[in-house]
């Protein structure tokens, strides 16, 4: 149907029931619903109440009951380990089956929650499906969050079973998970009653008696398990994503709304089907991996790429055009950060000769905002569509985009285009009041929002609501600022909030602080997330030491940055920090990090009407010149 989109978008709003209906019939249902949306739950309404569905069935299993069996389900892809690996839905399915039947056999079943911490290897994808199929509720944690981060999660979401593999390979590395899983579960207080290791040749971890058990030998004494009937409603995974403390939030999603939604983008966002090949070159471990690398491509009934390598280094700058050659992927997702990789390191793309890309017919980009220099690098090399589209790990599929699967509108560079069927987004002033056109203000979603999206927080009803709903009564807030324009489209500016984008990669500046301030030598301490040409932001930290500290600073500056890995991770990227005499304030008391972002990033800024003491600035100016920021600030 192409040029509509305008009518369709519409009808989504105002025939929102039979819109998402007739998506939702798309897929096999157990019991249909009762009701497409039911508006009186609480703490938010919920979708297709009353339905059972199994999201692995409809990810495999119809698959090959409608003939697609010898299709390529995934293909993996792993530069790393020279490893190119296909599994048709078949073979998936019967993986995921064996799997799914030895953890039935270890005691778990529906509701029961389990943690996956692994590397990009396809036994990662299978251990969701696996929980998917016996309605078990996965819970992925990112392979560069560290034990500490690990731990934090197994404390609030307390598996039953965890899941991982003896190590990741990062370019040339190769990271041992195992030591990392077990310094978790013993920092934890909730233990798992099992772990399943799938043990790599890279590395080969040592199994713990009694609660580790070698995944290979267990899933090849299993029966293998039928799926799950469990209701629309029911969680089908959580996923941790940092808020502004270091208790990161636990966003749930559903099985009904979920795979409804994700379905319907494949083919309207994405403009992709069944048989298709579709390569998001993220991570399981974000929200990005778990609807397009996993859910939404199986769903659809394409083939999915699972990428274990980088942009660059694995081998070179041509590794993207190598796989969308070689396997004849039709749409890629990735972040802008990895275009900005690519292009550093071959700036003409010259590697992009070597390959016939005649298959490839558009790149999506996220995580971010995507800069015009940018997506217009990729354009002009690519020669077709490059889309930028926005969204977050609590919406799970994006809230804003060109409608390509529908219709291709003009590209305005820096806007991710229009909001997405069943979006009604609005930029409103601090008292909710809609902004006029072109005016900054923050972005916010009114409800109830589509399916698919986060219901609630895992166990914390009220986190939910304070975070997300509480600010703008009837809205929910996005915690990004932006404007949209007179043709409706949407531009998404920054955070409202201390959360930082470093490499496409969410993490929050609050929980860096909270690392910092434990360092017996600080006093107080900020960090801000700066400009860098790469990854975008990268975080920087300021810290007031103690009265007496009488130490070298760049002893305890490298203590920080050590805690700071060790605590969170090497992917929060922490690699700098200074020590000043006292940090800019309210009056309140507090801390003026916006201003001081401004005065690094070396943008204009006003000096705050409610600072206590403007003297402070060109102090921080200077700290901030003396480790190569702030040079274009005038002084
Ligand atoms: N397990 C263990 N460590 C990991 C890891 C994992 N799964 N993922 C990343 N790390 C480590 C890296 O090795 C690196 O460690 P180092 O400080 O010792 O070098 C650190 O975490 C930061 O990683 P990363 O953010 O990937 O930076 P990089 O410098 O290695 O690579 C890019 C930069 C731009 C090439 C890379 O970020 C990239 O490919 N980004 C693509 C975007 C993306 O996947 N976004 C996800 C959302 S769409
Ligand atoms: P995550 O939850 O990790 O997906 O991060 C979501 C956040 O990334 C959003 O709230 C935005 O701040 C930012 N983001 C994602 N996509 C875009 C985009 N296309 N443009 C601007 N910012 C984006």
């Amino acid at each position: 149907m192409p040029g509509c989109y305008q009518d369709i978008y519409d009808h989504s709003i105002t025939e929102r029931d039979a819109f998402w209906a007739e998506a939702a019939n798309a897929l096999v249902w157990d019991k249909k619903w009762d009701q497409v949306i039911d508006l009186s739950t609480q703490p938010s309404a919920q979708w297709f109440g009353g339905g059972m569905v199994n999201t692995c069935f409809n990810a495999l299993d119809r698959h090959v009951d409608a003939g697609r069996g010898d299709q390529n389900a995934l293909i993996y892809d792993s530069p790393v380990t020279d490893t190119v690996a296909h599994y048709t839905y078949r073979e998936l399915r019967d993986e995921v089956a064996h799997l799914a039947g030895a953890m039935q056999q270890r005691g778990v079943g529906k509701g029961d929650l389990v943690i996956i911490y692994m590397p990009m290897i396809p036994q990662a994808a299978m251990a969701m499906l696996a929980c998917a199929r016996i309605g078990a509720i996965h819970s992925v944690v990112f392979g560069g969050f560290a034990a500490h981060e690990l731990a934090t999660r197994i404390n609030d979401a307390k598996p039953k079973l965890m899941l991982s593999a003896s190590c990741g390979i990062e370019g040339s590395r190769v990271i041992a998970y195992k030591p990392l899983l077990d310094r978790a579960i013993d920092q934890a207080t909730h233990k798992p009653d099992a772990v399943f290791v799938w043990q790599r040749p890279q590395a080969k971890a040592d199994l713990t008696p009694g609660r580790d058990f070698d995944w290979h030998d267990i899933c090849a004494k299993a029966s293998p398990a039928d799926c799950v009937s469990v209701a629309a409603t029911d969680p089908l995974y959580v996923l941790y994503t940092s808020g502004t403390t270091g208790q990161p939030k636990g966003v749930v999603r559903d099985n009904g709304g979920h795979m409804v939604a994700l379905n319907w983008s494949m083919k309207n966002i994405y403009g992709v089907s069944a048989g298709d090949v579709f390569w998001a070159a993220s991570d399981v471990g974000w929200v990005v991996g778990h609807s397009y690398i996993v859910y939404g491509p199986l769903l659809a009934g394409c083939t999915t790429v699972l990428y274990e390598g980088k942009p660059v280094g694995t081998p070179d700058a041509g590794a993207y055009w190598r796989v969308i050659s070689q396997h004849g992927v039709k749409a890629l997702f990735t972040a802008p950060t990895a275009f900005r990789a690519i292009k550093r390191d071959d700036p003409n793309a010259e590697l992009l000769k070597d390959y016939d890309l005649s298959c490839f017919e558009a790149l999506y980009l996220a995580g971010e905002r995507s800069d015009p220099d940018t997506l217009q690098w990729a354009e002009r090399h690519l020669g077709v569509p490059v889309i930028d589209h926005w969204w977050q790990t609590e919406t799970g599929w994006p809230m804003c985009a060109n409608p390509r699967g529908i219709e291709l509108l003009p590209i305005k560079y820096g806007s991710p285009t229009v909001a997405v069927c069943g979006w009604e987004v609005h930029a409103v002033d601090e008292s909710g009041h809609e902004l006029p056109r072109g005016k900054i203000g923050a972005l916010v979603a009114k409800l109830p929002l589509p399916p698919g999206t986060l219901p609630t927080l895992w166990h914390n009803d009220a986190r939910f609501v304070s975070s997300y709903l509480a600010e703008y009564p009837g809205y929910y807030a996005t915690g990004d600022a932006g404007f949209i324009d007179e043709d409706g489209y949407i531009y998404v500016m920054s955070r409202t909030d201390d959360i930082i984008n470093v490499a496409g990669h969410r993490l929050s500046t609050g929980a860096m602080e909270e690392v910092l301030s434990g360092h017996q030598d600080v006093a107080e301490c900020a960090v801000i997330g700066v400009h860098d040409d790469l990854k975008g932001q990268v975080p920087l930290g300021f810290m007031v030491l103690k009265a007496g500290v009488n130490r070298p600073d760049s002893e305890i500056i490298a203590e920080v940055i050590a805690m700071v890995r060790d605590q969170i991770g090497p992917v929060a990227a922490f690699k700098q920090a200074t020590i000043v005499e006292r940090l800019p304030k309210t009056r309140s008391g507090k801390i003026l990090r916006r201003t001081m972002r401004s005065i690094a990033d070396g943008e204009t800024y006003k000096t705050p009407a409610t600072i206590d003491d403007p003297g402070i600035l060109p102090e921080i100016t200077d700290a901030l010149r003396d480790i190569g920021y702030a040079r274009d600030v005038a002084g």
